[in-house]
């Protein structure tokens, strides 16, 4: 299938790249900036989600649509601009270009996030779960909403609510690990929190089975079957390092540090992937154990 990748260059796009052209598919990367270790055959087009202009989408047979500001940084009024523009208008002006092609792609997988549920304490949350309260719920409701628009263009669009991606190189886990390793790491405030993880080998394999399962559409959660409270991620990962986890870290203190975007760190999802499992999909790590002992083996 002849693909248009957004985020090419980000955490999940650098491995998504990989595992689609090993399955055979043709990519046409959207970005701002051409990636030096481009593979042959890989086409690039130049383009930044926030300037307003429609990027070239022709021939494309399915847009996987990752493109976003990052999120987990201090949100000063120009970081919320950003992160809202990059996604909600960018969506758009991606969709402008479909809407004037005379042959259309089937199917847009487009990134959300679990961001979308807010901080819902011990409430499960399949794909069905009303959206929550706050500025991550309101950019992923305006970017989901957005996204959506495809389907009037006749698209079958699938949106990622994509939860907390462990990899070895980046995500999270790189922003986590220091502490760890230096014996610093501990639960945060009460650690009853729920986390919603997934390993990045099974968040690429989902968005796989978003693009090649034709029966599926709208939200698909991307997390694993097994969420976690914050206490335990902190015990296993402890465990996974071989390092203390006795320092608990108050809430107090991430508000200072980060702000704001501390309510990312406190909240509580417990994220219910509901469609995946319906769907078929079979996990690699259902666990968080056995995602953590591959990641650091
Ligand atoms: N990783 C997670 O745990 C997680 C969780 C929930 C949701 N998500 C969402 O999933 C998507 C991919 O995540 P990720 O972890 O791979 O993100 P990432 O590593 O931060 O990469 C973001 C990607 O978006 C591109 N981008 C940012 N601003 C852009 C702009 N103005 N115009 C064009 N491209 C732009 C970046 O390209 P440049 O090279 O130009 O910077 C990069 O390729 C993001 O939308 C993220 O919010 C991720």
């Amino acid at each position: 299938m002849q693909i248009t990748l957004t985020g090419a260059s980000g955490f999940i796009g650098q491995r998504l790249i990989a595992r689609l052209l090993d399955r055979g598919h043709t990519l046409h990367l959207l970005g701002r900036r051409r990636p030096n270790n481009l593979r042959a055959g890989v086409q690039f087009s130049a383009w930044d989600a926030t300037s307003g202009t429609t990027p070239p989408v022709d021939n494309a047979e399915a847009i996987i649509h990752l493109a976003g500001e990052p999120v987990a940084q201090r949100w000063t009024s120009a970081v919320k601009q950003r992160i809202r523009t990059s996604r909600v208008d960018g969506t758009e002006a991606l969709l402008r270009a479909v809407a004037q092609l005379s042959v259309k792609p089937q199917a847009i997988i487009a990134a959300s996030a679990i961001g979308y549920y807010g901080d819902r304490g011990e409430e499960l949350l399949p794909e069905t779960a009303s959206p929550g309260a706050g500025f991550l719920p309101e950019i992923c409701v305006a970017w989901e909403g957005a996204s959506l628009q495809a389907q009037r263009l006749g698209l079958r669009t699938v949106l990622l609510r994509i939860g907390i991606v462990l990899g070895p190189d980046g995500g999270a886990l790189a922003k986590m690990i220091t502490p760890f390793r230096l014996g610093a790491g501990g639960k945060i405030g009460n650690g009853r929190q729920w986390m919603s993880w997934v390993h990045a080998d099974d968040a690429v394999g989902l968005i796989i089975h978003a693009l090649e399962t034709p029966t599926l559409q709208g939200p698909l959660n991307v997390t694993a079957p097994n969420p976690v409270r914050n206490a335990d991620f902190t015990h296993a990962l402890g465990r996974a390092l071989h390092r203390p986890t006795l320092i608990p870290v108050p809430e107090f203190g991430l508000k200072l540090i980060f702000g704001e975007m501390a309510t990312m760190l406190t909240s509580s999802q417990r994220v219910d992937c509901a469609v995946a499992r319906h769907s078929g999909y079979r996990f690699q790590f259902p666990e968080l154990e056995g995602a953590l002992s591959n990641l650091f083996a």
